[in-house]
């Protein structure tokens, strides 16, 4: 197979940033996606469809700065509000009536980048559960638990025993998506969960295991949130991504710093890899010869979850290689200085 069309894929977890890193990641994300949930970490966190609909805006006008009429009239940004423990319920399910704010997203306090203003008692968020249970608006959850006590690397399994288990049993009804997961722990959990449960798999952590942290040496554009695990993890992850399981789906985690945040003696979290995420995705489909279930992963597992129409119109790869370059503005591309086999035409 040496072209592969496919319906116009989503991102259902992005972070756009804003100012001037908005300007450059929202263009590459638009010309690769219909769609995007975008995430709401920004300095301060969007916490009220008020503040959605403004940043919707801008991020709008960013892609129309950067591609065109074209480009903004072919991508939606879908809207999400930070959980704090002072969200008021009723804008959130005001704003998702208005068709503002498609979801929730919950960050246990110090989790990850710019989650300070997250959860830390969860028993102070049930009215906001209760109310997103009963009008079918999806959670998404940065799922670590925050203990320094417990090794980075099990901070996802541990999430999963001590607080999603309990919290799907206290909310049945809700509609959860477990993000970026990262371990056979978490595929086993979602593959076995309720159906009102599923998980976005970003493409870095189907390509890489923890050893790429330090491979001869130290390399901050390696490092993210939930980190890389080992590659018994990363081998479990290829195969639900690829199974045709819908409740597993295509979020890119894309997450944007500047180099000099990321190269520094505290890096920041977090791989950019929206300007060659198709891509990225389509060597993994490749590699394990399931090109036939790209189209599901990418294009209609997500929409079905969220309760969404899949999109109209379709996107073209072509087997046709190109070198990734070593950085775009401030920015290092996920792939820096690699070649991938697949093109977006
Ligand atoms: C994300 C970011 O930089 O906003 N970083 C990351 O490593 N994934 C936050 C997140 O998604 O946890
Ligand atoms: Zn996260
Ligand atoms: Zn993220």
């Amino acid at each position: 197979m040496n072209t592969l069309t496919i319906r116009r894929p989503d991102d259902w977890h992005v972070h756009l940033r804003d100012g001037a890193l908005l300007q450059t990641v929202a263009p590459a994300t638009a010309r690769q996606f219909g769609r995007a949930i975008v995430m709401p970490n920004l300095r301060p966190p969007i916490t009220t469809a008020a503040a959605a609909r403004d940043y919707r805006e801008r991020i709008q006008a960013a892609v129309h700065a950067g591609g065109g009429e074209a480009l903004a009239a072919a991508f939606t940004p879908l809207m999400t509000a930070y959980l704090t423990e002072t969200l008021d319920p009723a804008d959130l399910e005001l704003g998702h009536c208005q068709g503002v704010l498609t979801a929730v997203k919950l960050y246990p306090a110090g989790a990850t980048t710019n989650s300070d203003a997250g959860v830390r008692d969860l028993g102070a968020i049930t009215p906001v559960l209760e109310a997103l249970e009963r009008i079918g608006m999806p959670l998404l959850i940065h799922g670590e638990v925050t203990d320094s006590a417990i090794d980075i690397f099990d901070r996802e399994a541990v999430f999963i025993e001590r607080v999603l288990d309990p919290l799907l049993r206290r909310h049945p009804g809700l509609k959860v998506v477990l993000e970026h997961i990262t371990t056979s722990d978490a595929v086993d959990f979602v593959r076995t969960g309720p159906a009102n449960l599923a998980a976005t798999i970003t493409p870095h952590h189907l390509h890489i295991n923890r050893n790429a942290l330090f491979a001869g040496g130290l390399r901050p554009d390696m490092y993210c949130l939930p980190v890389a695990k080992r590659e018994l993890h990363r081998l479990a992850l290829r195969a639900a991504a690829t199974s045709g399981n819908p409740k597993f789906f295509l979020g890119t985690d894309s997450a944007p710093h500047e180099r000099h945040a990321k190269e520094s003696a505290c890096g920041c979290a977090g791989i950019y890899n929206a300007p060659f995420a198709l891509e990225s995705y389509a060597a993994v489909f490749d590699a394990e010869n399931a090109l036939d279930r790209f189209e599901a992963f990418a294009s209609e597992h997500g929409p079905r979850f969220y309760g969404l129409p899949l999109n109209d119109g379709t996107v073209t790869l072509e087997r046709t290689p190109q070198t990734v370059p070593e950085h775009i503005d401030a920015l290092v591309p996920f792939h820096a200085g690699e070649t991938l086999n697949w093109q977006l035409v």
